[in-house]
């Protein structure tokens, strides 16, 4: 390797380690805290009422969580749901619908959507098929048996793995709702009398979803910041090494940088 060569590629080494070396530490700017026994850290941050709505937070803005009693809230585009665990190590978290943890025989309202946040099912997930209330289905099927208390007897309600459906051919069917649930698939592994009766208890354990970098925070992270919150202005912000607050990154354009990379430049050309 020649001189300048080897400078920029030392150069480039310091750079990058000392990038990492910002970002691997969030305990001072974004201290962890506790709902209940669930460790809330970095992208995470919990929602409060009680604490100056001007107060910085630090976490991805859709990464809110509410703790009532607790327990540990997240509001997703479709439903809220409890989270029942975090796994930092993994990037992710258990998930249990709030409705049906009551509910003897859970009844699923709503698909679990996930629109544009950063997050996604984990492949530890199942997804299930519930149609409700039908009137017309393929005989060769046995009807969920806990909700036939309803009153009209003609009409009975079916759970599938969402991977048979096609050789179901449900389309047929004329129910008065379909709903997909999902489920952790070791949950359902484990039971016995299979799905129909052990759907339940694996909806009560919940499912699991996988987060990665947001999107709107890839900018502030990438420049050794962590992203923050502002409650008042409902806005995404960064939060430095130093404390201040920026809007979108700790580096000032690209001075930082491309000063470093004409130096170095510079030190070519006069060899
Ligand atoms: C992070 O900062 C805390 C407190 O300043 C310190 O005790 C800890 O060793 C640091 N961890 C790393 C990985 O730098
Ligand atoms: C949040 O935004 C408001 C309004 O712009 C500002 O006055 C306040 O200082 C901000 N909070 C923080 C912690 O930056
Ligand atoms: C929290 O406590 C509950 C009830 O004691 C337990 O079921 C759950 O596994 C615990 N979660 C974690 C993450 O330790
Ligand atoms: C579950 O299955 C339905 C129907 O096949 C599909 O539309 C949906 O995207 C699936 N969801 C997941 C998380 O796999
Ligand atoms: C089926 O319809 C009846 C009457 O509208 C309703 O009470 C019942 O909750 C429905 N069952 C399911 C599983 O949705
Ligand atoms: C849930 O998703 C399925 C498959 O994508 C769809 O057929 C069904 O209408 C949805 N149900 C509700 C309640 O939105
Ligand atoms: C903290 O760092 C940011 C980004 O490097 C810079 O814009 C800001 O002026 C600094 N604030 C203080 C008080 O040093």
């Amino acid at each position: 390797m020649s001189k300048p060569l080897q400078t920029l590629f030392t150069l480039s080494i310091i750079l990058i380690t000392s990038c990492y070396a910002d970002i691997s530490n969030t305990s001072t700017l974004c201290p962890p805290s506790f709902c209940g026994n669930i460790s809330i850290q970095y992208p995470f941050w919990i929602k409060s009422h009680t604490i100056n709505p001007s107060d910085q937070l630090c976490g991805y803005p859709d990464f809110g969580l509410e703790c009532s009693q607790d327990k540990a809230i997240i509001t997703l585009p479709s439903d809220t749901y409890y989270v029942t665990n975090i796994d930092y190590d993994t990037y992710s978290i258990t998930l249990v619908d709030i409705d049906i943890l009551d509910q003897k025989c859970p009844r699923a309202r709503k698909n679990v959507t996930l629109s544009n946040l950063p997050l996604s099912f984990s492949s530890l997930d199942l997804n299930l098929s519930f149609y409700f209330n039908c009137s017309s289905y393929p005989l060769s099927l046995d009807p969920i048996g806990c909700f036939e208390l309803s009153n009209d007897e003609k009409l009975k309600s079916y759970v599938i793995l969402a991977s048979d459906e096609g050789e179901i051919g449900y389309d047929n069917w004329k129910c008065e709702e379909h709903v997909n649930v999902i489920v952790k698939s070791d949950e359902l592994n484990d039971v016995v009398g299979g799905l129909i009766n052990g759907f339940g208890s694996a909806m009560k354990k919940g499912f699991v979803l996988n987060w990665r970098k947001a999107e709107d925070c890839a900018q502030c992270e990438i420049s050794g910041g962590y992203c923050g919150y502002n409650q008042s202005t409902k806005k995404s912000t960064c939060i430095c090494g130093n404390g201040s607050v920026v809007a979108k990154s700790c580096k000032k354009g690209h001075g930082h940088l491309s000063g470093v990379v004409t130096w170095a430049l510079g030190s070519v050309t006069s060899v």
